[in-house]
């Protein structure tokens, strides 16, 4: 009794510890420290969850703790920053088939069913089903493993919804039989894997971002179903914490890229050819880096606009390091996040913060859409879709509405990327025919350092 009063007092600690670390992830200049202290809470939460006399077996856990520990490690030492999100994905997928084991083996470990244990340990099993297969097709598509594009066919809206219709059914049976129902248990495990691959398959590779997001929160609304299952309270309070999470953020990405979720889940974004080739008023004009220098020397004001090929070329130092060079010179420099720039939340403030760029530099894009008017420069470096004018101009278009960075009403702007390849969306960018427009065509880290060195030699 005492033990399980310790081990309770325990858990309210740590689920402290993870809201306030939570609270501390709102911001950047804290979110090391949120992270910390979150970690903390869960450390202390799987000791004394080691304490509880239900363990069975430490030599188990041991092997389980040594063998996930030297895997998870030595992965998260190994991935790139481009690789994160695939990353995530496996965690949510092993998230998944956790709460499933953990269903599974509760099935066995009762001796006596109740309906509420039933039910829960149901949703544990159908969750972390779907999140684990749908996580693994996700992580698939993401390193290209499989094919990104969205693998359609007729009626997949109605077989996803007569799969999901059966499980349930299966669930009810189970729930109302489960002595005899362990035959109905391991179909409800097979269609949850099944539904899993054919929810996921049809999105397009690019939109996996969103979908892992979702399938986070199903990762945790998992848990938080198989602590139900096993009276785990810790495992009920993180499961929750993520659950709700995950949605918050699914929700944050689908309102920035003006995406409804059902069109990101049904919408086969990615499946036709790419809109590329539309003909637009004006001409490209290229510059080279040192007449961009010429440029960059006389302004007053500089915003720069992070998109995703500052990841792929890792020119986040370069970039640091000539903002610092214009600052020398004079000239205020601030830099412009798009909530969905890159390939995962949050992608730019860490690249950013690689590169130790002061937070308080970093602008949001309503901030500085405000005021671009009235700035100099704009240095776009290899972002594309997040300064597409079309989102505002071109009702026809397939990021029509979706809210960007206004670049194109400052004064000059200059955009680093290696061609005329259209970004994610597929589509071309009137951005780069504008009067006002300079392409500077090349890596953008090797572009960059270009215009740098033509400051150190003056
Ligand atoms: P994109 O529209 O994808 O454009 C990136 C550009 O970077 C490309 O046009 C590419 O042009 C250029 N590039 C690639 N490698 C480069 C290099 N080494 N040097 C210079 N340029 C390089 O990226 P964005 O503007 O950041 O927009 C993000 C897109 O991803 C949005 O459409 C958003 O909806 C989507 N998305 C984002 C997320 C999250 S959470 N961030 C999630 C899902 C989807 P070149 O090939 O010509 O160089």
């Amino acid at each position: 009794m005492r033990v399980t009063l310790l081990i309770n007092l325990v858990y309210i600690a740590s689920a402290i510890m993870f809201i306030y670390g939570l609270k501390l992830l709102t911001s950047p200049v804290t979110a090391r420290r949120g992270n910390f202290i979150s970690a903390v809470g869960m450390f202390l939460a799987v000791v004394v969850t080691l304490a509880s006399e239900d363990i069975i077996d430490y030599k188990l856990i041991a092997l389980g703790v040594i063998v996930g520990g030297l895997i998870g490690g030595f992965f998260a030492r190994l991935v790139q920053m481009t690789q994160m999100p695939e990353m995530v994905a496996l965690f949510n997928g092993f998230g998944g088939i956790a709460s499933l084991l953990v269903g599974w083996a509760t099935y066995h470990a009762l001796g006596l069913y109740n309906l509420f244990i039933m039910t829960t340990l149901f949703l544990a099993v159908l969750i972390g089903g779907v999140t684990f297969s749908g996580s693994i097709i996700a992580w698939g598509k993401l390193s290209e493993m499989i094919t990104g594009k969205p693998v359609l066919f007729r009626g997949q809206t109605i077989l996803n919804g007569l799969i999901f219709v059966c499980a349930l059914m299966g669930g009810s049976f189970f729930i109302a039989n489960p002595a005899e129902g362990y035959p109905v248990l391991i179909g409800i495990i097979i269609l949850s894997l099944l539904l899993g691959v054919l929810v996921v398959i049809p999105i397009g590779g690019a939109d996996m971002p969103v979908v892992i997001s979702l399938l986070n929160s199903y990762s945790g609304i998992a848990a938080c179903s198989a602590g139900l299952a096993i009276s785990n309270n810790i495992l009920i309070v993180s499961g929750a914490l993520v659950g709700a999470s995950g949605i918050i953020l699914t929700n944050v990405m689908c309102k920035a890229m003006n995406r409804s979720l059902y069109n990101v889940l049904f919408g086969g974004f990615g499946a036709v050819t790419k809109e590329a080739g539309a003909s637009f008023e004006g001409e490209v004009k290229a510059i080279s880096p040192e007449d961009t220098y010429y440029i960059l020397e006389a302004a007053c004001s500089a915003v720069i606009v992070p998109g995703y090929g500052i990841a792929v070329a890792q020119a986040q130092h370069a970039v640091r390091e000539l903002a610092d060079l214009l600052e020398e010179n004079g000239a205020e420099v601030r830099y412009a996040i798009h909530p969905v720039a890159g390939r995962m939340p949050g992608h730019m403030n860490v690249l950013l913060a690689e590169a130790d760029v002061p937070y308080e530099k970093l602008i949001e894009m309503e901030e500085i859409n405000r005021s671009i008017a009235n700035i100099d420069v704009c240095v776009v470096v290899g972002a594309n879709d997040i300064v597409n004018p079309a989102a505002r101009e071109d009702a026809s278009s397939s990021i029509y509405g979706m809210p960007i960075i206004e670049v194109d009403r400052a004064k000059t702007v200059i955009v680093l990327k290696r061609s005329m390849a259209p970004g994610f969306a597929g589509i071309d960018n009137s951005l780069f025919y504008k009067e006002n427009t300079r392409m500077l065509f090349g890596d953008a880290k090797s572009s960059i350092e270009a215009v740098v060195s033509q400051f150190k030699s003056v």
